[in-house]
């Protein structure tokens, strides 16, 4: 895959130790739920850097006062893309508890690989803050911009999208139509096989979460 300006694919060995597990198909749901969770934790540290909304503020240790750097209140929403983004929001959570949260519920189309909406929730001024779109998948990426464009139209401006695996082909597309949007994926697969799925991979993200297969 070319590179890409917007694009952060992590090469750590403590992710990819936790992408073998997660990828065995003998891994149990639990297992897996929270292999998810602890991945996005992880990759949310990184992906925050630079980026995390702060303010300054007066401390009083038990010697002198200083002035200390916090996380602004209320300054990031999380957007998980239903279902599967919903087992990323806790993995945020842990880091920043009062974080909001918008759903936008997408499934594809098994045919076509389209997205179609059926659902979207979305917090009051989401438009002022840094936005983190989540998903585990990033398979062709249709689901992945459609979530981005919405977000665009309601006027977001400042929006990151992560991701635990990606398919060459859809991190190339999210990364093209959206230079503006930061993209982190935790792992680059091969590519995609006829059914759109991500190969290696690791299956259906959303049913091995819930276990609905
Ligand atoms: C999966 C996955 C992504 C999407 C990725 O969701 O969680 O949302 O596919 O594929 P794409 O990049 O080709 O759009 P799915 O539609 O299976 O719904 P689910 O999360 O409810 O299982
Ligand atoms: N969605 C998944 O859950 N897995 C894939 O491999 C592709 C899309």
């Amino acid at each position: 895959m070319k590179s890409y300006e917007n694009v952060t694919i992590f090469n750590h060995p403590l992710i990819k130790h936790k992408i073998a597990i997660l990828r065995n198909e003998k891994t149990s749901m639990k297992e897996f739920r929270e292999l998810i969770e602890e991945i996005t934790t992880l990759m949310t540290f990184e992906c925050l850097r630079d980026g995390v909304p702060t303010v300054e503020c007066r401390v009083k240790t038990p010697l002198e006062e200083c002035t200390q750097t916090v996380v602004r209140d209320n300054a990031i929403v999380i957007v998980p893309i239903l279902r599967a983004g919903l087992g990323m929001v806790n993995g945020i959570h842990v880091l920043f508890p009062s974080a909001r949260v918008g759903h936008i519920g997408l499934c594809r189309n098994e045919e076509t690989l389209e997205p179609y909406e059926y659902y979207c929730k979305l917090p009051d001024g989401i438009e002022n803050k840094l936005v983190l779109v989540v998903d585990p998948m990033l398979a062709t990426g249709g689901s992945a911009c459609d979530a981005i464009e919405r977000l665009k139209a309601r006027g977001c401006k400042n929006i990151k999208f992560m991701s635990v695996i990606g398919a060459p082909e859809g991190v190339s597309r999210v990364a093209e139509a959206h230079p503006d949007v930061e993209i982190y994926v935790s792992t680059l697969d091969r590519c995609l096989n006829e059914h759109g799925y991500i190969l290696p991979g690791l299956g259906d993200a959303g049913d091995r979460l819930f276990g609905t297969k």
